[in-house]
């Protein structure tokens, strides 16, 4: 449509049938089932109210959607179509790796070709909007919905964040290419959760977010920003506070910071009845109240709450909101409905055919393999890695992931969940006459019965499995412990204060290591765990997060040498749950490690280290990497200059490997304090053995820009320190200085 005739729709709408457009329901008040992703109890709207609402929430499946959209279609008064939307964050039924998993992998390469897929299958499946790219930067390994996230980093979440933008709407805005998402396979993209989410005080989910706006602006805002400027269609309001106004209600963030600043004029929604939400927050009276908030922020469609539907009219013809606003609002939303080719097929690419050749087809399975593969973060390695494939070194799997489909995140929703590759069906594709053993159900028996995830042994169960584990490791030359936390111990209101693996795998970790001290230990998590006993105990330690639906064929191609492992840490992994939040990129403070004259008067713990166990960019390969020092191409660089950074990585090892170069800048002396490292590139090489590479970084002034004293986006003249290496830890560096 042109736009002319969007604008005479518009004209042509009555006050009711244009709120309509600005509310979302649930698919189970218009059919039978759907995906419920918050509390429907609440929502009341007669079914004339039903027949004029704008989008749905939580129904996939190409033949049930086209039936809900036809009949729709056919009973609007303008047969204005409904934008279908659902929570497609890792794959729709190829499940890839949770995004933090994601993260690991460096490769916004590999981050955008899951999304292209994910968009492929959600399309075909009848959808046309996922809600993701989820950006919320996370330093807290207690809140459930760090799973969700790529990690700690705000340069390293803008890179995966615009990939996957790419990847789900098939153009890049920032490069150009005009936004085309008729086109088949595309779908939109919604960025979430705006804003600041990923902070909530004490990791306790929907908490209130404390935060100075320099940091929110430095750390939190960069990945939305990114996404926006790569085009994204949506964004998606958070359920959190900011400086004590919820984010749905606050006028600053939305209609200021994202579409004034980010210059952002896409679909803004709120989150599942955050709208109404306002009243329990206590910034709103009543629904009516948080519906006007809602509208004067900024908020085109309402996620399931009462408020839209029943009091914005009211509202307008009572002269408390202008109609320009709803005006504005559903031009916008009959704008994404038409950028979508909804109005001439309102079924999109919906097809039952598609949907049989795409659902876990082989390229996509390849994918999800190679992908998952890639996002393993190997800890440790004591000549333990890879296992050798002949029948003399003898090999036991024990632990309850062992044989696991339940291996994909608490944000996927698979057709067929049976689809996962267990670890025992990966691994028997490599060699024969291993021994599979449990040990252990997932849970301690008085863990976790969310969603359904509490376990129970039967009568003298639990002695026998243990006892068939310790046998088997008695039997092995190497054990490979198979350990994780449950898939709904994580994921939204999945906080937990506790974030050690459950008590009674330890046990069997414990119990394995008096009969056999070869342990290798995989551990499926879907957060960074506490897991210094177990890398203390293992001689070796592979992460492979929640790794999907080729979990099992990926996991056994890299114990066996067929991949190597190339993830690195997208979040530092603490020691203890009481060093949390951690993470690289901090600041000095007055009396840094080290420091310090008399005793106790030092930065940190007197009871533990301020280090995490393992830091941000870590991660090992089969084989050595050793780096020349850096080299910079000159030591001044001038306002708008750049300078570039070197460095020559050799393989010095008897395998191939895969390394992340990464680059870390800091700026010695600022107006406002300075982090002591700040990510600003990365670059992955594969090298043989004895091969060497160079890798090269262009630094640009663009890079060295802050908020400074005066909240103005400066970089400031002085000295810059450059290291590049392979991991946040690094020491090798070079200096310059930046003249004005
Ligand atoms: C949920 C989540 C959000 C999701 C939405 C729709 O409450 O906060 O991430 O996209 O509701 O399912």
């Amino acid at each position: 449509m042109e736009l002319k005739e969007l604008q005479r729709l518009l004209g042509e709408m009555s006050l009711e049938e244009k709120v309509g457009q600005m509310v979302q329901i649930p698919a189970n008040m218009l059919t039978e089932g759907g995906l419920i992703t918050g509390p429907t109890d609440s929502i009341e709207m007669t079914q004339e109210k039903v027949s004029l609402v704008g989008a749905l929430l939580g129904k996939t499946g190409a033949k049930e959607l086209r039936d809900i959209q036809e009949e729709f279609v056919k009973n609007h008064p303008h047969h204005i179509p409904l934008l279908l939307m659902y929570d497609i964050i890792n794959g729709m039924d190829t499940i890839f790796p949770i995004p933090l998993a994601m993260g690991c992998t460096f490769s916004p390469e590999l981050v955008e070709k899951s999304a292209e897929v994910a968009a492929k299958e959600a399309t075909a499946a009848g959808l046309h909007v996922t809600f993701s790219p989820m950006l919320d930067l996370v330093r807290d390994a207690r809140w459930g919905r760090v799973m969700e996230s790529t990690g700690e980093d705000p340069w390293l979440n803008s890179e995966l964040g615009k990939a996957m933008v790419r990847g789900y709407q098939g153009s890049s805005k920032a490069a150009g290419e005009p936004l085309d998402l008729k086109k088949e396979g595309n779908i939109a993209g919604c960025i979430k959760h705006f804003a600041g989410y990923g902070l909530p005080e004490g990791g306790r989910e929907y908490e209130n977010v404390e935060i100075s706006e320099r940091t929110f602006r430095e750390d939190y805002l960069p990945a939305y920003k990114a996404a926006a400027e790569e085009g994204c269609a949506m964004v998606m309001t958070s359920f959190n506070t900011l400086d004590r106004i919820p984010s749905t209600g606050n006028k600053w963030l939305m209609r200021e910071v994202l579409r004034k600043e980010m210059g952002f004029d896409g679909v803004l929604i709120s989150d599942y009845s955050a709208i109404d939400e306002m009243i329990t927050h206590g910034i709103a009276q009543d629904s009516r109240e948080a519906a006007k908030l809602a509208i004067m922020a900024g908020v085109d469609i309402d996620m399931v709450s009462n408020a839209y539907v029943k009091y914005l009219a009211d509202l307008v013809c009572q002269g408390e909101v202008e109609e320009r606003l709803i005006d504005e609002a559903v031009m916008r939303i009959l704008k994404l409905k038409n950028d979508l080719g909804l109005f001439e097929n309102p079924y999109k690419d919906g097809s039952e055919e598609k949907e049989k050749e795409l659902f876990c087809c082989k390229e996509h399975r390849q994918l999800a393999r190679k992908i998952a593969a890639a996002s393993f973060v190997l800890l440790k390695n004591e000549q333990m890695l890879p296992l050798k494939k002949e029948a003399t070194e003898k090999v036991a799997f024990i632990g309850p992931y062992a044989e696991n489909v339940e291996i994909h995140g608490s944000w996927s929703f698979p057709k067929n969940p049976e689809s996962a590759i267990t670890i025992k069906a990966g691994a028997e594709q490599k060699k024969t006459g291993m021994t599979f053993v449990q040990g252990c159900l997932v849970l301690d028996e008085d863990q976790c019965d969310r969603y359904g995830g509490k376990q129970s042994y039967g009568e003298g169960a639990k002695d026998l499995m243990l006892a068939e584990a310790v046998m088997a490791a008695k039997n092995a030359d190497k054990v490979v412990l198979c350990l994780g936390e449950h898939r709904n111990q994580s994921g939204e209101g999945g906080s937990r204060v506790n974030i050690r693996l459950p008590e009674n795998q330890m046990i069997l970790l414990r119990e394995i290591q008096k009969v056999n001290a070869n342990i290798v230990t995989v551990v499926f998590s879907a957060r960074p765990l506490e897991l210094k006993e177990v890398t203390e105990i293992s001689k070796a330690v592979m992460l492979v997060w929640m790794p999907g639906t080729e979990g099992g064929n990926a996991i056994a191609d890299v114990l066996f040498g067929d991949s190597m492992p190339q993830g690195r840490l997208s979040m530092s992994m603490p020691r203890s749950v009481g060093q949390v939040p951690i993470y690289y990129n901090r600041f000095s403070t007055g009396r840094p490690n080290g420091s310090g004259t008399a005793v106790g008067f030092i930065h940190g713990y007197i009871d533990e280290s301020t280090k995490p166990l393992y830091p941000f960019g870590y991660g090992l390969s089969y084989t050595e990497f050793e780096y020349s020092k850096v080299e910079l191409d000159k030591t001044e660089m001038c306002v708008n200059g750049t300078l570039t950074a070197k460095v020559n990585v050799k393989n010095i090892g008897a395998l191939p490997g895969t390394e992340t170069v990464q680059l870390y800048l800091q700026d010695v002396k600022g107006s406002v304090v300075r982090p002591v490292k700040m990510l600003r590139g990365f670059e992955k090489v594969t090298l043989q053995p004895g091969e060497s590479g160079e890798v090269r970084f262009e630094i640009k002034e663009s890079m060295l820009k802050f908020y400074d004293i005066n909240m103005d986006y400066v970089s400031e003249p002085g000295l810059f320190r450059v290291f590049i290496g392979q991991d946040s830890d690094t020491e090798n560096m070079a200096e310059f200085w930046l003249k004005k």
